[in-house]
């Protein structure tokens, strides 16, 4: 049987890297979560003082970037984890913090080529579910499956709130919404690979649809170009 390429783009917080995750394991296919590298990469910045409430300095990350390592490793349940040179980052990524720096460091194109080139190198083999912003557009534009995710923005900041609290995080319920339209305001308008339906992606807007159907949906999709 081939094995294909599956790209999930879409707005931020509309489940892509859980139904990614679920037809990757059905399919027995690697599973790349993109935005992890980006949060990983803005987790550096914000450690070394290169992005803050008050600055960004660019060319001391474009400057920085060869001092970045990325590896994705299993943990114990077989669920892939973001290291960020050899260190365990998968929690310290999912803060509210990164959440609202890493659009702004997902701007530079040095950072993106650098992942890019990264994320092309994990898929060359086929047999891949990535979700991101650009994967089909941009990673795998001739992928055989293209998905583009959306859902009201009540809906997703609703999902991420309640995510955020099971975490044990602080925040208020408008935090997450303003995170989340902003995020998606800078992903839209970016001038190097802007978040976009890419050329031949299913849209699904999922606000109404429960996490079993929509997999099955897109397994059927994948089946059929299989
Ligand atoms: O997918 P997630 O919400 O974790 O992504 C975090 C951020 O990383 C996005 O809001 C976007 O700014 C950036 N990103 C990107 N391109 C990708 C994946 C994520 O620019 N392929």
């Amino acid at each position: 049987m081939r094995k294909i390429t599956i790209a999930i783009d879409g707005h931020s917080s509309t489940g892509k890297s859980t139904v990614a995750k679920q037809l990757a394991d059905y399919l027995g296919y690697i599973f790349v979560d993109s935005g992890a590298m980006y949060r990983a990469v803005t987790l550096f910045a914000l450690r070394k003082g290169i992005i803050s409430e008050s600055h960004f300095d660019k060319e001391k990350l474009i400057d920085s970037l060869a001092e970045i390592q990325l590896t994705f490793k299993k943990n114990k349940e077989e669920k892939a984890e973001m290291y960020l040179n050899d260190e365990n980052v998968e929690k310290q990524i999912r803060t509210l913090e990164v959440s609202e720096f890493v659009s702004p460091i997902a701007t530079v194109s040095e950072v993106r080529k650098k992942l890019v080139e990264q994320q092309q190198e994990m898929g060359k083999e086929g047999g891949i579910v990535m979700d991101g912003r650009d994967i089909g557009s941009v990673v795998f534009p001739n992928a055989e499956l293209k998905i583009f995710m959306t859902a009201s923005p009540q809906v997703r900041a609703e999902r991420r709130y309640k995510e955020l609290l099971e975490r044990g995080d602080t925040i208020s319920f408008e935090e997450v919404l303003e995170n989340v339209t902003e995020r998606d305001q800078i992903d839209s308008n970016r001038r190097d690979s802007p978040l976009k339906i890419a050329e031949g992606a299913i849209v699904i807007d999922n606000s109404e649809t429960n996490q079993e159907d929509q997999f099955h949906m897109l397994l059927q999709l994948a089946k059929d170009r299989i």
